[in-house]
C-alpha cells in the first residue's frame, strides 16, 4: 500500500482522524516516541498493528486518550493514587495500568484483565485522537525489536508501505517511551522508567517501587509483570556493549580494543569526542540526562546506518531520566556490561 504523508494542518489532522475511525493505521507524533495508532475499540484494526510491526501477540498495547475524563469508560476501577498521579502528570509521558472495562477488546490487552492508558502531551497527538473520536491503541511505530522512532523519518524507514499514513510532526522531545506504572499491585510498581521519573512519582506516591526487571535480566522461567519486559528491545543490528567506567578508563579500554579491530565504534558523551577518535558518536552531555534520552534512539539507528558491527557505549548515570536511558541501553546491549 502507499503510505500517505500527512502534515499537521487542520485538514490533514482530520484526514488522519478519518483514516483511524475507518479502521486504518497511522503513525503519529507524540512527545515520547512516534506511535502506530489504530482505533482501540476496533479489534480488526488493532490486529493490523501487530501484523505491521511483527509484534508478538502476547504484548499488550497502550490506549491513548485526549481528555483525562475519558479514562473512566475504559477502566473498571480508578484508584485514588492513580487519580492523584494522573492529576499531576497528565497530559505527559505517563502510562497507568488499571483493571480494564468490558469496552477494551482483549486483543488490546493481550488477554490480560488490565489495560494501559496514557494522555499524551503533544498537541498534534491529542488533536488526532479528538479527530478520530475514539481512543487509540498505539505501540511505538517501529518494527518490533528495533529502536523506537523519534522522528517521522524513522517511522518511514521501518513502516513505509505497511501502514496507511504517517503524520509528519515534530521530533519527539522526551525521546524514550512513557513511564509505565501499575496500580494493580500494592504498592504501585514502575514497570518501565521514562520521562516521569521515580523521584517525581515518589513525591505523590511515597511507597511506589521499581520492578526488579527494570535493571535486571529476567530469567527464562520468570513471568514478567509486563510482557514487554521479556522481549529483546531497542536493538540496532550492531552488537553493543555497555562499559561502566570514567572517561580516562574508557579511552584506555577502547584504544586497546581498536588495536585488534580499528572499526570498533564508540558511543560516548560530548566531552569525550575530542579524545576518542572516529568512528564515534555522542548521545549528549554527560550531565544532561534529558538530552541523552532525546538522542539515544536516533544514535542507535545511526550506528547501523554507519555500518557499525560492534560498539562500546559509555553508561549513563541512573538518576532521574538517566534510569530510563540506562534501562533502554542495557536491553539494547542484551545485558552485556563491562565494569572497569
Ligand atoms: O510513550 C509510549 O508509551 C509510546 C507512545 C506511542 O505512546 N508507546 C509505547 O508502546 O511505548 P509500546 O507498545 O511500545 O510499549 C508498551 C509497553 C509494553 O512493554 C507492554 O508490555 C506494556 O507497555 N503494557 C501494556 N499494557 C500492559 C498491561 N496491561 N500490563 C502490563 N504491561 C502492559
Ligand atoms: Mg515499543
Amino acid at each position: 500500500m502507499e503510505t500517505k504523508r500527512l502534515l499537521t494542518t487542520k485538514s490533514d489532522i482530520e484526514t488522519a482522524g478519518k483514516i483511524l475511525s475507518n479502521g486504518g493505521l497511522v503513525g503519529i507524533p507524540t512527545e515520547t516516541v512516534y506511535g502506530l495508532a489504530a482505533n482501540a475499540l476496533d479489534e480488526k484494526a488493532v490486529k493490523n498493528i501487530f501484523k505491521a510491526k511483527g509484534r508478538p501477540q502476547d504484548n499488550p498495547l497502550i490506549v491513548h486518550i485526549s481528555r483525562a475524563e475519558d479514562v473512566y469508560g475504559l477502566v473498571s476501577d480508578f484508584c485514588d493514587s492513580a487519580k492523584r498521579l494522573t492529576e499531576k502528570y497528565w497530559p505527559g509521558p505517563l502510562t497507568v495500568i488499571l483493571p480494564k472495562s468490558d469496552k477494551i477488546p482483549s486483543v488490546v490487552s493481550a488477554g490480560l484483565d488490565t489495560v494501559a492508558i496514557r494522555l499524551p502531551e503533544n498537541k498534534t497527538a491529542r488533536d488526532i485522537i479528538t479527530a478520530a473520536g475514539v481512543p487509540l491503541a498505539a505501540p511505538s511505530a517501529n518494527l518490533s525489536g528495533s529502536p523506537s522512532p523519534t522522528s517521522a523519518s524513522h517511522v518511514l524507514a521501518d513502516l513505509d508501505g505497511l501502514i496507511d499514513a504517517v503524520v509528519l510532526g515534530e521530533n519527539s522531545k522526551v525521546g524514550l517511551e512513557s513511564t509505565v506504572i501499575t496500580f494493580v499491585s500494592a504498592p504501585p510498581k514502575i514497570l518501565r522508567p521514562g520521562g516521569i521519573t521515580y523521584e517525581m512519582i515518589k513525591e505523590i506516591i511515597p511507597d511506589a517501587e521499581i520492578d526488579k526487571a527494570v535493571l535486571n535480566e529476567m530469567k527464562a522461567d520468570e513471568t514478567p509483570s509486563s510482557p514487554g519486559m521479556k522481549y529483546k528491545h531497542y536493538s540496532p543490528r550492531s552488537r553493543i556493549i555497555m562499559v561502566e567506567s570514567d572517561k580516562d578508563n574508557f579511552i584506555k579500554f577502547i584504544t586497546e580494543k581498536r588495536k585488534e579491530n580499528s572499526n570498533i565504534f564508540a558511543l560516548v558523551f560530548d566531552s569525550d569526542l575530542d579524545d576518542v577518535p572516529p568512528p564515534c558518536l555522542s548521545y549528549g552531555n554527560e550531565q544532561d540526562q534529558n538530552e541523552q534520552a532525546e538522542k539515544l534512539f536516533a544514535r542507535l539507528r545511526e550506528l547501523d546506518e554507519q555500518g557499525s558491527e560492534i560498539c562500546f557505549v559509555r553508561s549513563p548515570k541512573k538518576q532521574g531520566v538517566g534510569l530510563a536511558v540506562y534501562n533502554r541501553l542495557i536491553r539494547a546491549c542484551a545485558f552485556e556490561v563491562i565494569k572497569i
